[in-house]
This record gives structure tokens, C-alpha cells and sequence, in this order.
């Protein structure tokens, strides 16, 4: 399967349309969402009551401003039915993300929610190169997870043949994907390199695996995990990005022809972007936090979602919609060490500079005598596994100093052999592990 540059007829003609279009059709839609949310979720006419707006008050796209902001709190508040706007009998299908602490968040969606969901996901494998006929092996997990359901359907939407495998059980990962040769793999990037180390184990080699193009998302990665899981498996990777509370994957999609950012499917989600600590919107290029408003949700309209993830917009290439910026992180996931904020996928950007090291890692921030310590576990490649101890020393220096200039931070570089950290099984890795006492 070559590198498919879109033709026309692969794609839906708004995702080519003129930007006044597509403000003309997104205007009409956040009218009818924030009417359909006004009147039929309590806590909606609360808020917007509170705030004295209605919905009659969105006569332009930037009026979206005047309303307030949902959180995860919101959600969970109203858990578990609270939020919808339909009756319970017409929901077709819940999710419900993990959530680490407490109540896990519950999503409702219609059958006609499912079905653009599908539509979307459809979307985003034909910007990933993917067509009808190809064989599409789904590694996502399965559940009350979006990942492994929103990629099924989207699959056969796009008139795909599935393979619903599931996360974990690698080797008959590896067996399914010898012996049914897929075309594409809807995979978290850490769950694809725990697939990758299996082929190497069995001596496979990367020209031999029949996969073309994988299309990976639900966890921030990077550019050089990009090229690190390019390599490894001999495929194309594109990003894929989504969360349950706005749909689940499929929000926006990467197209393969330029593999920069994922493309906001702006027909569906209003994207703003606001600075998280005043909630003020900023520019288009500056970075803050990614706001989503849904456009054509029946089960669980969304308004301003704050999805916490750090993220900058980015003109429209590919398509005529507006694409996002690689994800830095989740407001959540930012340590403050001795003042800095530092992000996971900072301190990955710096591991995988070097070849010597793979993309497997952990960050274990610790406090001693009140001042915080940082340790990094990282791990050789396969290739390096061999290397000596002046080779692991220079590079342990070189890691240290690429931190400290870039980052800002000193660590303590700890390498382990090839296969000694842990591996995800089913999906989204743990990087940090936070020991500091808890802040009372
Ligand atoms: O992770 C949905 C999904 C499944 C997306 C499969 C892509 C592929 P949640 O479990 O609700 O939903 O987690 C959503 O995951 O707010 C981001 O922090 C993170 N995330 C999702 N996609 C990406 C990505 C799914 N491409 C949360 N890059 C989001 C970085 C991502 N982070």
C-alpha cells in the first residue's frame, strides 16, 4: 500500500471546502448545540442562566466566549446520567473513562452519535492513507475505553476489513499480524513498541511485517518516538487524538501526506484554545489549553470542555480545517521540580536524541532534605545492549546535560539493559511515578 496521496473522491467535501463555509455550517451547528444543551440539561440552563447569556446570544463563532466553561468536575458532579440531553432510552452505548481517582467518567452516545463517530474515525483512516479493502488490525483495548470501539466502527465504516484484537497478549499480536498481514494498526505508540520488540525477539524483520501505516493516539508522544516506532515496525505512524467526554478517538486526525498535527475535524468540534490560568483565549499559535465544544452531539453535548491538554492551533494545510499542535502534555501531568515545570514528554524529546536509547522510560521525582530529586530510568536500544561502560557513561553525561540546558532541571540518569523496565500491556504507559509527599 503506497503513500496515497487524497483524490477528491476519498474525501468528504468539507474538509475542502472555503473557510467561510465552514464558519457559515459551524456557526448554525453551535446555535442548535447550545440551544438542544440549554434545554435539556439542568446544569447547562444553570450555568448559562448564572452567567445571564442565553443561547439566542451567539450571533457570531467568537460569542462562544461569553458562555461558561464545562470541566471534568462538571462531569463528575452530574455523574452518572446527569449531563445528558437525551432520555436514558435513547442512548445506545456508554463509555466510561478510568479516571485514577474516584467516580470514573460515564459517556452517553446515540445510534446517530455512534454513527459520526464512525463517520470521523472513517475520516481519519482515509487521512492516515487507509482504504476500502485494507485490512485494519485494532490493538486498542477494547471496553469501556473509547480506543478499541471507535477505531472498530470507524473501520468498517471506512469499509475496512477489522481485526479486533485488544491490547495485551503480544505474541499472538505478532502471530494474527504474520499470519492475516494488515495493512494498518490502530495502536497506543507505547503498546506498538512492546509489539516491535516482539517481532525483533522472533527475528522479524521490519521489511517483513506487512504493515504500511499505524495511526496512534490516547497518550502524548513525540517526534522522536515517531521515528523510533517508524523504524522499528517499517510503517508510516500519523497521530490520532480524542477523548471520551468529546467523543473518544477521531476529534482530529493526522494526515499522512504532510504528518503535521492532527487535523480538528472543525465540522464536528470547536476548538479554542485559552491560557489555563486566566481562561482567557489566546491566539491562534500561542500555546494553552485545548477548549472543545461538540457541534453535532445529540447523547452528551459538550460546551467549552476543557480537555486540560497543552497544545497550540495551527493554520490548515492538507485540509481546509485548522490542526492542533502535538500535545505537550495534560495540565495534570506537570511536575513542578524545584520551581520548573517540566513535562513527560520533554524530558522523552531529550532520551531519544541519543540511538543508544529506546523510548521506554520512567521519571521518579522523589524529595529529600526538602529539596526534590529527579531520576530518569531509561533504556538501552536492543542494537546497544552490547555497549560498554565508558559508552553508557558518555552518554548518561550527554543526557544529563541535554536536560539541564533545555529542560532546566539535574537528574540522576539511571540505564537499565534492553527489556529490564516495564512494559504497558494494555495501552496508555505510566511514566512518572510522583513520591514526593502530598502538599497538605
Ligand atoms: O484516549 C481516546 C483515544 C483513543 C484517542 C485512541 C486516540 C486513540 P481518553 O481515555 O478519554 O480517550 O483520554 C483522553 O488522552 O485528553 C489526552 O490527554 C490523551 N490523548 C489522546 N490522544 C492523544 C494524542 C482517549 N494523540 C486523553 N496525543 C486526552 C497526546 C492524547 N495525548
Amino acid at each position: 500500500m503506497p503513500v496515497k496521496t487524497a483524490q477528491a473522491g476519498d474525501l468528504d467535501p468539507i474538509e475542502t471546502a472555503s473557510r467561510d463555509e465552514i464558519a457559515a455550517l459551524q456557526l448554525e451547528r453551535l446555535r442548535q448545540t447550545l440551544r438542544h444543551a440549554y434545554d435539556n440539561v439542568p446544569h447547562y440552563r444553570k450555568a448559562f442562566d448564572a452567567r445571564g447569556v442565553h443561547p439566542d446570544d451567539l450571533q457570531r463563532l467568537e460569542d462562544i466566549r461569553k458562555f461558561p466553561c464545562t470541566t471534568k468536575e462538571d462531569l463528575r458532579r452530574n455523574y452518572p446520567f446527569g449531563m445528558f440531553a437525551v432520555p436514558r432510552e435513547r442512548l445506545a452505548r456508554l463509555h466510561a473513562s478510568s479516571g485514577t481517582t474516584g467516580k470514573p467518567t460515564v459517556v452517553g452516545y446515540t445510534l446517530k452519535d455512534i454513527s459520526t463517530w464512525a463517520d470521523l474515525v472513517a475520516r481519519s483512516i482515509r487521512a492516515a492513507g487507509g482504504r476500502a479493502g485494507d485490512t485494519v488490525h485494532v490493538a486498542y483495548g477494547y471496553g469501556l475505553f473509547t480506543g478499541g470501539l471507535g477505531a472498530h466502527y470507524g473501520a468498517e465504516r471506512a469499509g475496512c476489513t477489522v481485526i479486533p484484537m485488544s491490547g495485551g497478549q503480544t505474541e499472538k499480536q505478532v502471530q494474527l499480524i504474520m499470519d492475516l498481514q494488515p495493512d494498518i494498526i490502530m495502536v497506543t505508540p507505547s503498546y506498538s513498541l512492546v509489539i516491535a520488540e516482539e517481532f525483533d525477539r522472533q527475528g522479524i524483520a521490519p521489511e517483513d511485517i506487512s504493515l504500511k501505516v499505524g495511526i496512534f493516539g490516547a497518550e502524548p508522544w513525540g517526534e522522536g518516538m515517531r521515528a523510533d516506532i517508524e523504524r522499528k515496525l517499517g510503517l508510516d505512524a500519523v497521530d490520532i487524538y480524542g477523548l471520551s467526554e468529546v467523543m473518544g478517538p477521531g476529534v482530529a486526525s493526522e494526515c499522512i501526506e504532510t504528518k503535521d498535527g492532527p487535523v480538528i475535524w472543525e465540522d464536528h468540534f470547536y476548538p479554542e484554545i485559552l491560557n489555563p490560568d486566566t481562561g482567557e483565549p489566546v491566539a491562534d499559535g500561542e500555546e494553552g489549553e485545548l477548549v472543545f465544544t461538540s457541534l453535532t452531539k445529540e447523547a452528551l453535548p459538550i460546551i467549552r470542555y476543557r480537555t486540560r491538554d497543552l497544545t497550540r492551533l495551527l493554520p490548515p494545510t492538507a485540509r481546509s480545517f485548522r490542526r492542533m499542535g502535538r500535545i505537550t502534555g495534560r495540565s495534570d501531568d506537570m511536575l513542578i521540580i524545584r520551581g520548573v515545570n517540566v513535562f513527560p514528554t520533554q524530558v522523552e524529546e531529550q532520551i531519544l536524541r541519543d540511538p543508544i536509547f529506546n523510548g521506554i522510560y520512567q521519571i521518579v521525582v522523589s524529595r529529600t532534605n526538602h529539596l526534590d530529586q529527579v531520576e530518569i530510568r531509561c533504556e538501552l536500544q536492543h542494537e546497544a545492549n552490547g555497549a560498554g561502560a565508558e559508552a553508557i557513561d558518555q552518554a548518561v553525561r550527554r543526557l544529563q546535560h541535554h536536560i539541564k540546558t533545555n529542560i532546566g532541571i539535574s537528574t540522576r540518569i539511571t540505564v537499565h539493559r534492553y527489556g529490564e523496565l516495564p512494559r504497558t500491556q494494555t495501552g496508555k504507559a505510566r511514566r512518572v511515578f510522583d513520591e514526593r509527599p502530598k502538599q497538605a
